[in-house]
């Protein structure tokens, strides 16, 4: 993409420290007269809807504008958030002094450009996932926020979850014992997407859990998998390998006849199941397991299973997205660091990376 949506030198908001009167105070807290975040959003397709109405929803948020390029797209908001100026003009939000933050919610090969040029302009950024199409670009971002003291979130939703949450808590808890594996499966029938695999659009969910229940940094990455229709990766099986035998594996498939969204996480003392299509009991625990003993005999091996109680514990059941987009905005408000900032979505950029130069040579070990 080659539009440039720096101001002009010499405007007001190019490139450096606003000017007096615009919205942003760089370096500082919001004060306490302005608790409210005014935030624009850009790109009203398929996901946009869900990021304008949760805005929408929270107090501390006031939506001021929604920009698509696409006319039939703004009529759609225009119903959706009567109040919200609208633009099919990107610059329009970025120049203006009265947005304070930028969600870009738009394809993958869009984000590094527009969430650039809205950190230049000294908004704070929600950025889709997968943060950026390379781990460089990612770089450059975090950089440049990091240099304008602006907040930069990468859209990894699940890590909101009432399931996601309960499954850490029962990690961190110790409830499964040392892990030895996490397995997710995450397959339906399409959407296909024109310009990313399989790999980029949907293996950013199941990496980001992984990322955050697995606190150990992963060392290599194998991936392999097949192209049949539009000449990316339609179905992909990512093997990534952390430190004390810890093994993570993530199927994902546009070409599968049923929707499938269950993860397995094996620990050596319990063994979780999450079924994200469950109504209700998303999570259950296994008290199973496997026991080794030698035998009397040099080569004898003494093999004990463990069967016990399966239990169902309590999930919360609030949206995901309301969750993270209220945290965002509280971390804009009380200058605080996002879990899931830049630095979360660089690791994720980079494991994908990995997965496709793999996948390139059918299943070469790529270390990380
Ligand atoms: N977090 C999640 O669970 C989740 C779910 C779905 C999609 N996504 C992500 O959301 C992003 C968008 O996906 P989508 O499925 O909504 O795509 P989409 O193609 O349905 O919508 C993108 C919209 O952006 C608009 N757009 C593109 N470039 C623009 C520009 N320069 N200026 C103004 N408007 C522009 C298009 O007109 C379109 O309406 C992707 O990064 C995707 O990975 C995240």
């Amino acid at each position: 993409m080659s539009t440039n949506y720096a101001s002009p030198a010499g405007s007001a908001l190019a490139d450096g420290p606003p000017a007096a009167g615009t919205a942003v105070t760089e370096r500082q807290p919001m004060s306490d007269a302005s608790r409210v975040v005014r935030v624009g959003v850009i790109g009203y397709g398929y996901w946009g809807p869900n990021i304008v109405r949760n805005f929408n929803s929270l107090d501390s948020c006031q939506l001021v504008a929604v920009c698509d390029r696409s006319p039939a797209a703004l009529k759609r908001a225009s119903r959706a958030c009567p109040g919200a100026r609208l633009t099919t003009d990107f610059a329009e939000i970025l120049t203006s002094p009265d947005i304070d933050a930028i969600a870009v919610v738009t394809p993958v090969w869009t984000h590094y450009e527009l969430a650039k040029a809205a950190l230049v302009n000294g908004k704070h950024v929600f950025v889709e996932k997968p943060f950026t199409s390379t781990s460089q670009q990612a770089e450059e971002l975090i950089e440049l926020a990091a240099r304008k003291n602006l907040k930069i979130m990468v859209d990894h939703t699940f890590l909101f979850s009432g399931a996601v949450r309960k499954i850490r808590d029962l990690v961190d808890g110790g409830i499964l014992g040392p892990l030895y594996y996490f397995d997710s499966t995450r397959v339906n029938l399409g959407l296909f997407q024109h310009d990313v695999s399989v790999v980029w659009d949907l293996a950013p969910h199941d990496l980001s859990i992984m990322d955050y229940i697995i606190t150990e940094r992963p060392e290599a990455v194998v991936a392999t998998g097949g192209q049949h229709l539009n000449g990316h990766a339609d179905m992909a099986f990512i093997t990534v390998y952390f430190p004390r035998n810890i093994v993570a594996h993530i199927n994902v498939n546009w070409l599968s006849p049923v929707k499938v969204r269950t993860t397995l996480i094996g620990g050596k003392d319990k063994m979780l199941v999450w079924n994200d299509l469950e109504a209700d009991e998303k999570i259950k625990i296994y008290d199973k397991g496997v026991d080794m003993a030698s035998g009397e005999g040099l080569y004898d091996i003494l093999v004990s299973y463990r069967t016990g109680d399966v239990w169902a514990p309590k999930v919360e059941q609030t949206e995901a997205l309301k969750v993270e987009l209220d945290y965002f905005l509280d971390c804009i408000l009380n200058d605080r660091t996002p879990s899931n900032d830049g630095e979360a979505g660089l690791r994720v950029v980079r494991l994908l990376e990995a997965a496709e130069g793999s996948l390139k040579e059918r299943g070469k070990l790529v270390r990380l």
